[in-house]
């Protein structure tokens, strides 16, 4: 298994690995009447957006794993406005799936989705994804593609970089303490955690 860049003929079994880690970081396959309601959130616009930052582990021939990143995330952010968001708003409009439904989160999130505060972005512009399906957990994999798309991103000039990871998820929250980050603040059932790049 090796790293490699995402290929559009990812993007499907990308959603997939979304939906198997989408319950802080366990299988939120049950969760959802849609299947692929979560990957269009949190996986479609770094696709679509920044593939160029997008890195892929293969398991057997399936992308099992991802890391994702937004370079600058208030660019990112007006780039999803101008163009992600209106045609899924079409698909999904308000009302699609019972109202305090994890599908009516997701589809109210298409329709307001949040700004990241000008604060946080002043010294860590931009964030990152990642996950891997279980088989691939464990191995060293995720430490792999983390500082991978760290080089890569302070290469390119990137100062900070930072990621929300649900609160309750602590074997994350280890993970990237151990890689490095802190966290920044607790805003809700989300930690948001950061790291300072240089290129030294
Ligand atoms: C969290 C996740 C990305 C970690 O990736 P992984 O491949 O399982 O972790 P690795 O085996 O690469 O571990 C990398 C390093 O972190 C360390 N580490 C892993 N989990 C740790 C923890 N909870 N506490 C301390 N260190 C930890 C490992 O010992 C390893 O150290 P080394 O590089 O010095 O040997 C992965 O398990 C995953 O995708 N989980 C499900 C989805 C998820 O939670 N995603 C994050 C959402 S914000």
């Amino acid at each position: 298994m090796h790293i490699r860049g995402f290929q559009p003929r990812d993007t499907d079994e990308l959603y997939r690995v979304c939906l198997r880690t989408g319950d802080a970081g366990e299988d939120a396959t049950a969760l959802y009447t849609d299947p692929r309601l979560l990957g269009e959130v949190y996986v479609g616009p770094y696709l679509a957006l920044e593939p160029q930052a997008a890195l892929v582990i293969e398991l057997d021939g399936v992308a099992s794993a991802y890391a994702l990143c937004a370079p600058d995330t208030a660019a990112f952010e007006a780039a999803c406005a101008a163009t992600w968001w209106p045609p899924l708003r079409e698909r999904y409009p308000l009302g699609t799936f019972p109202a305090g439904s994890p599908d009516d989160e997701l589809v109210r999130t298409i329709h307001d989705p949040p700004r990241t505060s000008p604060e946080l972005l002043r010294e860590y512009p931009a964030h990152l994804h990642i996950d891997l399906v279980p088989e691939v957990q464990g191995r060293g994999l995720g430490g792999e593609l983390i500082r991978t798309l760290l080089t890569q991103q302070a290469r390119v000039g990137v100062p900070g970089i930072h990621l929300g990871v649900a609160t309750t998820n602590l074997r994350a929250i280890g993970f990237y303490e151990h890689l490095g980050f802190s966290t920044l603040c607790v805003d809700g059932d989300t930690t948001v955690m950061g790291l300072r790049l240089t290129t030294a």
